[in-house]
């Protein structure tokens, strides 16, 4: 196939085996193992000269696809923070590239500007969030986090009479970034791109992995006033699925001169059922907030939202302009000169379709759901003589290990690890390890639309399963702890186990 415009007759077709192929694939995914049983098989590892056509590509694609692909849209994928897409979300999603519109203005896309638009404002509501905020739809909680601290980045700016994205950081003094130990790795990332020091987050925890120390956080405000200061909290650490205190970092914040960035990457949707709203609490008195659509909204790969209070600082941070680009009024956002890419997909599709096919009730109930699950896991690993809970289960995540009698304190990291790599392996429910307070523990995250009790009930069930054939290979190998377990303390360090996404 020399040319594609030779395959043109061929598009129907290629996309009626892509839908009947993906069709397939859902249909099978509630029951299918997570673990894929095939090995990752593409055939040509040169580019070829000639090419082969779309119906003949396609078909390869799908086999190994099929046989490739990590069931992570599926019930029982509890690893990371990772949701599925809705029917409406999935089905809106696909159309985005058919319909292949560029969202960065009313020029090149008016219909997309104006989905984002209305996508945004729909947000807003769902998690209270004032409708006169801006907002921009970004690839995701790390993008959303970075765009959220550059407005605050040009605020900190301009409070010193500096033009931060004109002019640079030259001459300034570093900016003071307060946290706490809940900060997400991916917020630091965006710290880091914005030039502001990764390592200069200071994180102010009674214990330096927790919740914020708000007589810690006060002092310092006092210390370093006027000197303008962001702070960042998170709504939902990855571990615990905890908060930080809201409306209490604000309330201090207001009294100096700081700007209040929430991380709510998945947190931010307790906000939409009153059995945990309290944990949001003050979030409207935040200057800037950013959250994750891939996650708990359950929209697919990939998206997430910013959103600042004051209209102006987005648009200072990542604004552009060229004569060719054209002009437009206030009343018609340009969306690609509010966040990081110009030329931008057309997100809104998915946003726009999930919230109108299921409202701010569909998705009440199902995180509703999810808070029950959670709970009903955490019931299990309490009634079990072999397991332990480390935190509360204030949200979607139930921090545990095993803990066999038995097995001394000092190798219970390297039969937690052990048993992490097992779980995945076995693939009937997927999670893994991550270390909290300096122990290797378990931190499934509850947030796909399709699972159900059934599900959640492997969780448990597997790991005494699995823990209990660990335990006893090692017996059998005649060195229980030294066999199957390394020293206690060789945990790898915190930061490089948390969970990324
Ligand atoms: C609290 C928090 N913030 C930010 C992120 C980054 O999100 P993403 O990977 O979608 O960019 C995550 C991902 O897990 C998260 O849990």
């Amino acid at each position: 196939m020399p040319d594609p415009l030779l395959d043109h007759s061929n598009l129907a077709a290629a996309l009626d085996l892509a839908a009947r192929e993906a069709k397939a694939y859902l249909a099978g995914i509630d029951a299918a193992p997570v673990r894929p049983r095939g090995g990752v098989e593409v055939s040509e590892t040169t580019l070829p000269d000639e090419g082969v056509g779309s119906l003949a590509a396609l078909s390869e694609l799908v086999d190994a696809a099929v046989e490739g692909s990590t069931r992570s849209a599926g019930p029982r994928f509890f690893h990371f923070v990772m949701g599925g897409g809705t029917p409406a979300a999935l089905a809106a999603d696909w159309l985005t590239p058919a319909l292949d519109q560029s969202a960065y203005n009313w020029v090149s896309s008016a219909f997309a500007s104006r989905l984002e638009q209305i996508s945004l404002a729909w947000l807003k509501d769902l998690f209270g969030l004032p409708a006169a905020w801006s907002g921009v739809i970004t690839t995701g909680a790390t993008m959303a986090n970075f765009a959220g601290l550059a407005a605050a980045r040009r605020w900190w700016g301009l409070q010193q009479g500096a033009d931060v994205e004109a002019d640079g950081l030259t001459g300034l003094p570093p900016m003071t970034i307060l946290s706490s130990g809940y900060v997400h790795v991916s917020a630091l990332k965006a710290v880091a791109m914005l030039g502001l020091g990764r390592d200069r987050v200071l994180k102010l925890s009674r214990d330096g992995v927790g919740r914020i120390d708000l007589e810690a956080l006060a002092s310092v405000l006092r210390e370093r006033d006027p000197e303008p200061v962001v702070i960042i909290a998170n709504a939902g650490d990855v571990n615990t699925g905890d908060f930080d205190p809201i409306a209490e970092i604000v309330a201090l914040a207001r009294k100096h001169r700081a700007w209040v960035h929430v991380d709510g990457a998945f947190g931010l949707f307790a906000a939409v059922s009153p059995t945990t709203s309290h944990l949001v609490e003050g979030l409207e008195h935040a200057d800037s907030v950013g959250v994750d659509g891939h996650k708990w909204l359950n929209v697919p790969y990939d998206s997430g939202y910013a959103f600042v209070r004051d209209p102006d600082y987005l648009g200072g941070a990542f604004g552009a302009s060229a004569a060719y680009l054209g002009r437009e009024g206030a009343m018609r956002p340009v969306f690609g000169n509010l966040g990081p890419e110009m030329s931008r997909r057309a997100r809104s599709l998915a946003v726009w379709a999930t919230l109108r096919a299921y409202g701010r009730d569909g998705y009440r109930s199902m995180v509703e759901r999810h808070l029950r699950l959670a709970r009903r896991v955490a019931e299990q690993v309490d009634a079990a003589p072999d397991l332990e809970r480390l935190a509360d289960v204030s949200l979607n995540v139930i921090c545990f290990r095993y803990r066999p009698p038995g097995v001394p304190e000092e190798q219970l990291d390297a039969l937690n690890r052990r048993l992490g790599d097992l779980v995945l392996e076995d693939g009937r429910v997927y999670f893994g390890t991550t270390v909290y307070d300096g122990k290797v523990v378990f931190r499934p995250a509850i947030v796909n639309w399709r699972t159900r009790e059934e599900d959640v009930d492997l969780i448990v069930a597997t790991v005494r399963e699995l823990g209990a054939r660990a335990v006893d290979q090692a017996v059998a190998s005649q060195a229980p702890a030294q066999a199957s377990v390394e020293p206690a303390g060789a945990a790898e360090p915190a930061e490089a186990a948390e969970p990324q996404r």
